[in-house]
Order: C-alpha cells, then structure tokens, then sequence
C-alpha cells in the first residue's frame, strides 16, 4: 500500500505530530505500507513535488511548529492560476493532480487541513479519489469535531500575552487593546479573553458599538479601575459596520487579509474615554513555534485514527473529536460553512456572568 500526505491552509502548530502519528501508525499496524508526502499543499499534488516519508524523516518533529512538508492556501486545482515549472497553469487542473496521485500508485490520500483545504478533500473525493481528512486550525471553527487541533497553543499563547499586555495596563492607566486571529470565529479571543481576564471581548459573532465598549471602560473607571483590557477579534465588526482589511498603501485597494480593525478602536475609545489607549496586534504569533502539550496530544490521536481509516479502506472520512473520544466521521460534515460561537452559548453567558463585556449594550 502506498499513502500520500498533504498539509493545505495556513501553518499550524501540530501539523508535524500529525505528519508524525500517521508515518509511525502505518509502519506499526500496516505491512509494509509506504508514505509519501506532497510538498505545499495541492500545490504539491498538481506540480508533483513529493518527499518521501519514512521512520527517519518523521524523527524529532514532534515538538517543531510549522510543517515540514510546507503548506499553501492559494492554491485550488479546481481554479488554479499558478505558474509550474515555467508553465502558466489556470482553470480547473485536478486532473492533472489525479493523474499524479496514479502514477505514483497512491491508494489513499491523507489532507491535513481547515474548511478550505477540507472542502477540496471533499472534490476530490467526489471524483473517486479515497480521501480521509485531519481538521486542523487555531481558529476552531470547523464543523463535524468539538475541537481543531491548534487551537489550545493559540490560546495560550494569546492568554500569556495578555497576562504580560495586564501590567502595562495597570501601571500606566491605558486601556490596551490585544487583536488576535479568528477570521469568522471568535473562539480564540472569547477563550483567551476569559482565561485571561479581559474586560471587554469583541467577536465577529456579536456586532459592537463605540459607546458599549465605552460605557463598559467608564463602568470600571467608576469603579476604580482606571484601565482596561480589550481583547478584539480580528474578525470582529461594529453594529451594521463591515470587517477591517489591509489596504495597499499605493493604491488604497483591499488586500483580502484580515487585520488592523484595533488601531481605528483605539482611537475612537481615546477620544471617548480621554484614557490612553495602545494596540497589540498579536497575528501569527499565535500560530506560531511548538504545539501545546494537549494540542499534540490531539494531532497524534488525529493522525492515529486518520492512518486507520486509511488501513480498513474507510475513505471518504474526517478524525474528529466527539466529546472525549476520536474517531472517524464522513468528511462532509465538516461542510457548511464555518462552526461559530453562539451568542446565547454557555461559554458567552459565562464570560457575561463574571462581568465581561461584548460591546453591545
Ligand atoms: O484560519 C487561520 C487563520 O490564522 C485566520 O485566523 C487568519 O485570518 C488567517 O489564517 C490568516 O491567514 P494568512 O496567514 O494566509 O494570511
């Protein structure tokens, strides 16, 4: 048997424990099975860059963040516009890709990756090939598992940084803003944001006003407390208002990247609160170095159960993780669209009961 493995979407710590588990699970309970992996990607799967992927070159990855087979998120083989090896290839290319998963002989087809990725496993596999997914990203927000692997190094990466972000806030009487990623979702602020101890959360979910993130810094400074701490999901959105992209500075143009929505909050609460206020835009720090103990914990059980799939012939399928247990789901359930946080959620009504704002009231 022979096994190829794709990581697709942004990096992710814990995508080598996955590369890793998968490796080392088909070596022990396979016979004989080969593993190759393919470089950046789909990308790698329409250029034919492979690697391949035994005992050796899976040693020592398990605590490194990133992957070592490299990743990309702009390439789809369904409407492709890369230029491969001198060649300018557009459109609809997968069966290119298909027809180099044939000639290496691979019967099944491991793709490691968030909704996007997820959702070309799923073409794929429309078109016959045996496909299992591994849902991963910082962001939480995958529908068919209760967790993404990433997510707790995220937010313990972001709940540090608060931590640290606190003091400066106490000290020299600001109120300090702290962005972090969740492009649909704001799982990661609204846990970070609780673990923490932020004063207000804003959330893509839930739209915020000016003056609800500024009553609830008045709120605290009645009481004492002349700073704050706002944790703003990049995602995040004022009442009727639209998300903050990067713009180019020569042109003005939207660059369809999310981020920088804190500088103009910052501004407007200064002005309402007359309280210093100052950003930190925390970014891919977050998605950044070495997996979180749990969150290798989780990648390994992932890739342990996606290798199994692969061994029985259970195409066609997803590792998710469903309450305390992993196992194997139909890799469409991870459709429809991104999984969010619910506004009337227990998680919401726990941050709300301990006295944390969302801006909207
Ligand atoms: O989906 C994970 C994520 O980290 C989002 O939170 C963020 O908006 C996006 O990836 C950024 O991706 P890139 O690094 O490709 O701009």
């Amino acid at each position: 048997m022979r096994v190829g493995i794709l990581t697709g979407g942004g990096d992710c710590p814990g995508l080598n424990a996955v590369i890793r588990a998968v490796v080392r699970t088909l070596q022990h309970e396979g016979d004989g099975v080969e593993v190759l992996g393919f470089r950046d990607g789909f990308l790698g799967m329409v250029a034919d860059r492979v690697m391949p992927l035994d005992g050796d070159a899976v040693s020592g990855i398990l605590p490194r963040g990133g992957t070592i087979l490299g990743s990309s998120n702009r390439d789809d083989p369904f409407n492709f516009d890369h230029v491969v090896d001198g060649e300018h290839l557009t459109g609809d290319v997968s069966g290119r890709a298909v027809a180099n998963l044939e000639r290496h002989g691979i019967d099944a087809l491991v793709v490691v990756g968030g909704d996007g990725t997820l959702a070309l496993a799923n073409q794929f596999a429309r078109l016959g090939v045996p496909v299992v997914g591994v849902p991963k990203t910082i962001d939480n927000d995958l529908r068919g598992t209760d967790q993404t692997f990433g997510f707790d190094t995220a937010v313990g990466i972001a709940s540090e940084a608060i931590d640290r972000i606190h003091t400066t806030a106490e000290s020299h009487h600001r109120v300090m803003l702290v962005e972090v990623m969740g492009r649909h979702a704001g799982w990661i602020a609204l846990h970070s944001g609780i673990a923490a101890g932020g004063d207000v959360i804003l959330l893509p979910e839930i739209p915020f006003t000016i003056d609800g993130i500024c009553a609830a810094v008045e709120e605290r400074r009645e009481r004492g407390k002349s700073f704050s701490i706002v944790v703003v999901s990049e995602g995040a959105k004022p009442l009727g208002g639209e998300q903050v992209f990067y713009r180019s500075v020569a042109t003005g143009a939207e660059k369809g990247r999310l981020g920088g929505i804190s500088h103009t909050l910052a501004s407007s609460i200064e002005d309402c609160v007359g309280l210093e206020s100052r950003v930190t835009i925390l970014g891919h720090v977050l998605r950044g170095g070495t997996p979180s103990a749990r969150d290798r914990i989780l990648a390994t059980r992932f890739g342990t159960c996606a290798a199994r799939q692969v061994l029985v012939g259970n195409h066609q399928t997803m590792a998710a993780l469903r309450g305390t247990d992993v196992l194997a789901v139909p890799i469409t359930d991870a459709e429809g669209g991104p999984r969010l946080v619910d506004p009337g959620g227990q998680m919401v009504g726990v941050a709300r009961a301990t006295g944390i704002r969302f801006g909207d009231s």
